[in-house]
């Protein structure tokens, strides 16, 4: 049976934690344990000694530790791993005809129970992140979990910066006998690659997914820009719905080869123009050149990724918001998404307000979007909302 290192919170430390909040920073413990190291596993009190719950700790982290379970008679032990990744895999079902793909985000680290792990299926495959030092350990039995699921192979993608401040070494390669790469899915009728080997993240931007969605149901007709276009996904929906034409912007050549694949797979290279730039840039020159879209679509990459970045990410929004309008012909539609959990929506929609306001034009909200059910949001964790898309339409 594991044992447990006491950990006594700080007095008054316990409210967020009390309500649902699974993190526990290194300066709201009094003096932690030298005994702890990564993965150790811990018991966390009030300074009062009332049971607030179990989890790992890490001390290279500035979160100390990640709570598992409010349950003190529960053990933290491969059967408990075990049983939280089928749970999510039970609660995914309850809606998975809805989705019409078979990309899904299996786990959705705090959205399910399972603080830093990420897991995308595409197809049999599932691609799985771990982020979490102290639940490194548990990566055998999630993998063989899914694989008794019934998926047939298991690729690893634990990198990046996030390593270095978990004190985690990196790993990127199969935990089961190899698939194929890149991983073939659907979406819709549309058919994807993701390759987690190229690509950012799990390979796919399956969060996107509903705006996708979305463009591809106001495409019909109209000549799309997709600023920041990673594989074309979007760019393909569009295609797919109907668009006369599409310009695909993205930073990363990478991308923009894949996407060019990901178009020739679905029969529509001949009407997406791939092309390689600093949207921030290029949509000057568009300008310049006295181009006019029907439809833009604006999903940045993380603009701020703490508090701190916000007055910058906004600025750098409203800019990309103004020449976006410029752009856009009259009557036509704008999509603008923002992936950082700190840009909220009073910011989202304040600046887009702005922006638009500005130019003179009158636009109705189609759709305020979140990420799909498969990201979960958990009300006492703020932090798992981090996706969230306007749908804009000019009033004509
Ligand atoms: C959030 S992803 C877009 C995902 C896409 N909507 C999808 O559904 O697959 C943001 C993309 O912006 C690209 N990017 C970052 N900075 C850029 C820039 N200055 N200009 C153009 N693309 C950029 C990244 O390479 C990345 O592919």
């Amino acid at each position: 049976m594991p044992s447990y290192i006491r950990v006594k919170l700080k007095p008054k430390e316990e409210d967020r934690l009390l309500a649902g909040h699974p993190w526990v920073f290194a300066n709201e413990v009094e003096k932690a344990p030298k005994t702890l190291s990564a993965g150790t596993l811990v018991e966390v009190v009030t300074a009062k000694g009332l049971e607030v719950g179990r989890g790992v700790a890490n001390p290279t982290s500035k979160i100390l530790i990640r709570l598992l379970t409010r349950d003190f008679d529960q053990e933290i032990d491969e059967a408990f791993i075990a049983g939280r990744v089928l749970k999510a895999l039970g609660y995914r079902k309850e809606f998975g005809q809805k989705n019409d793909t078979d990309g899904v985000r299996l786990l959705f680290g705090e959205g399910d129970g399972l603080p830093g792990i990420i897991a995308d299926a595409f197809g049999e495959t599932v691609v799985l992140s771990c982020f979490s030092a102290g639940l490194k350990p548990f990566i055998p039995t999630i993998s063989k979990t899914f694989r008794e699921k019934g998926y047939r192979h298991v690729y690893e993608k634990s990198v990046g910066e996030v390593c270095q401040k978990e004190g985690m070494p990196e790993f990127q390669g199969w935990l089961t006998e190899p698939g194929t790469l890149p991983m073939s899915f659907t979406e819709g009728k549309a058919k994807f690659q993701a390759s987690p080997d190229r690509g950012h993240k799990t390979g796919f931007y399956l969060d996107f997914r509903e705006a996708r969605r979305w463009v591809r149901d106001l495409s019909q007709g109209k000549t799309l820009l997709d600023a920041f276009c990673y594989t074309g996904a979007s760019s393909i929906q569009a295609a797919l719905g109907g668009a006369v034409e599409v310009t695909a912007l993205d930073s990363s050549q990478t991308a923009l080869d894949e996407g060019a694949q990901n178009a020739r797979v679905n029969g529509v290279e001949n009407k997406i123009h791939f092309e390689k730039g600093d949207s921030f840039k290029v949509l000057k020159d568009l300008k310049k050149n006295g181009r006019k879209f029907g439809g833009i679509l604006l999903d940045p990459p993380p603009l701020a990724k703490s508090a701190h970045d916000l007055p910058e990410a906004r600025n750098a929004l409203k800019r990309l918001l103004g020449q976006s309008l410029d752009l856009l012909s009259f009557g036509g539609f704008l999509v603008v998404g923002t992936c950082s959990h700190h840009f909220s929506w009073t910011l989202l929609e304040g600046v887009t307000r702005e922006a638009v306001e500005e130019s003179g034009r009158s636009f109705r909200i189609l759709q305020r979007l979140t990420q799909p059910q498969d990201h979960p949001i958990v009300m006492s964790i703020p932090e798992t909302e981090y996706l969230r898309v306007l749908v804009l339409t000019e009033i004509n």
